[in-house]
């Protein structure tokens, strides 16, 4: 006989078939409008097909609210959806990944009110499978609980409320591995004998953690923090659909959960630092001491100058950074590359894979501007054409062309895959000052003999330089 659970079971699998296909069209430029297309589609159905059960199963006012907060949510998302800036992308995520968390605690705790409060006695769950119930309200609310603090930190850190160096307790690893500890004990305690304290303990324990595991991870790092942050809200979706029996939930939850978790290990390898580290909140980092180094004088340029360089140039290599962003210069660079491809010279824009502030921003961004994808290459694809090109226009990049990830064992970015800009007979870096990038470290390309600085926003310099041209 056909139910209103069983439409809605046959929605939920339509609805996850579509958010794996979606998830499968954003891996490609060309296949990602369709991508969205697939999720939002996915995530009608769900909503339909939950709508309707609710009609079947809660009164009446309870499914006129449940419109009313689906409603007010949809208003609220596409007001700030269409606000955003794409610099202010990576820190709306991260607040959104703390609604999931934040819901996660919630489901938890009314997962215990609706159950474990009452005593065994009181409910419907059959006595083997109490203790499972157990178990997932605690899993939830801690998983739930890391995510949201986690979150609000990396949302104040990215939006520059509070300072993203590092914090760096004594005993940071101690404190850590301390409330993993508590957390098991407290679960072990929890479904021998589920009461209200446990479940304020374990809460307390698990915001704590989430705020020192993210606090510990210092700011050029944080692009594998929002991934991970990502993965986290996916296996708190996946603990919430455990508790409330709703297999989408878990499906959804797990998917986000593991490509969350793999796009971090991605970003891991490329930035050459220890998955596990970064995970465990900074395990194995040490704080960075102060540099004190002269690094000399640096050599400035205008904008006619610059032209000139270019006019006389065979080969020129673009790495863009977050400051094209901020300056949206990508319009003006992309006229700057036709122009100088009309002359016949060879333009190529060398992209790093954390360069501006969430993944693929630059690509995004050079996109929107129409700059044909075959001339926008990857770092690997580009690093060794450095060499034998005449001009590289750093725009608005820092710690992504910075020599002392390659140079100094000391730095906090140390390790990390950089573009060898400085191997290319001229740089020009378009920035404003001579501040630090995101990381907080000096940058010793600034001062190398073959560098000229061109200060000044971005967009209005290349705007300057296509006049001169
Ligand atoms: P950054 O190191 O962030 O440096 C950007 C530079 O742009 C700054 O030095 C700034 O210098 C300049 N700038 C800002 N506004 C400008 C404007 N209007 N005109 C001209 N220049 C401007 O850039 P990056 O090389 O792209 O590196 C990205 C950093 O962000 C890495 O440390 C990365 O780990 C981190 N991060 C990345 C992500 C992802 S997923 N991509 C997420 C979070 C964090 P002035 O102030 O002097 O102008």
């Amino acid at each position: 006989m056909i139910t209103a659970h069983s439409i809605a079971d046959a929605a939920y699998i339509v609805s996850a078939l579509l958010f794996i296909l979606g998830l499968a069209g954003l891996a490609k430029h060309e296949t990602s409008r369709q991508g969205i297309v697939f999720g939002i589609s996915g995530m009608v159905i769900a909503l339909a097909a939950t709508i309707n059960l609710a009609v079947r199963d809660v009164p009446g006012v309870a499914v006129i609210l449940l419109i009313i907060a689906v409603l007010i949510g949809a208003v609220i998302g596409l007001l700030r959806a269409r606000a955003v800036e794409m610099t202010g992308m990576p820190e709306l995520i991260a607040l959104l990944h703390s609604f999931v968390g934040l819901a996660a605690v919630l489901v938890g705790w009314s997962g215990y009110y609706g159950v474990e409060s009452k005593g065994s006695a009181q409910t419907e769950i059959a006595s083997n499978l109490l203790r499972i119930h157990h178990a997932e309200v605690f899993i939830g609310v801690f998983i739930g609980a890391v995510t949201f603090t986690g979150s609000i930190v990396a949302y104040l850190k990215l939006s520059a409320r509070i300072n993203s160096s590092p914090l760096m307790l004594p005993g940071k690893n101690l404190i850590n591995l301390g409330a993993l500890a508590a957390f098991a004990a407290l679960t072990i305690a929890f479904v021998a004998s589920p009461n209200f304290g446990l479940l304020v303990a374990v809460t307390a324990v698990a915001l704590a953690l989430g705020w020192h595991l993210v606090a510990s991870i210092g700011g050029g790092d944080m692009p594998v923090v929002v991934s991970m942050l990502n993965s986290y809200s996916g296996w708190a979706a996946a603990a919430s659909g455990f508790l409330l029996d709703n297999n989408l939930l878990i499906v959804t939850g797990a998917l986000v959960g593991s490509s969350g978790a793999y796009l971090s290990y991605i970003m891991c390898q490329a930035m050459n630092r220890s998955f596990i580290s970064v995970i465990a909140g900074g395990f194995g980092i040490v704080a960075a001491s102060d540099d004190h180094t002269d690094y000399g004088e640096h050599r400035e340029i205008n904008a006619d100058d610059t032209a000139d360089l270019l006019r006389n140039a065979t080969s020129v290599i673009i790495t863009p950074g977050y400051g094209m962003a901020v300056a949206q210069a990508q319009y003006p660079v992309a006229d700057l590359t036709r122009k100088l491809r009309d002359r016949g010279i060879e333009v190529r824009f060398g992209i790093h894979p954390v360069a501006g502030r969430l993944p693929g921003h630059m690509n995004v961004l050079l996109a929107e501007a129409k700059v044909p994808y075959d001339i926008v290459l990857e770092m690997d694809e580009i690093n060794d054409d450095f060499a034998s090109t005449s001009v590289v226009l750093v725009i608005g990049a820092n710690d992504t062309v910075n020599p002392a990830a390659l140079e100094d064992p000391a730095s906090p970015i140390a390790g990390m895959p950089v573009l060898h800009v400085w191997e290319a007979q001229n740089v020009i870096v378009f920035k404003r000052s001579m501040a630090a990038g995101y990381a907080g470290v000096q940058n010793p390309l600034f001062f190398r003999a073959n560098t000229q600085m061109l200060f000044g926003d971005a967009k209005d310099r290349v705007e300057d330089i296509l006049r001169a041209l």
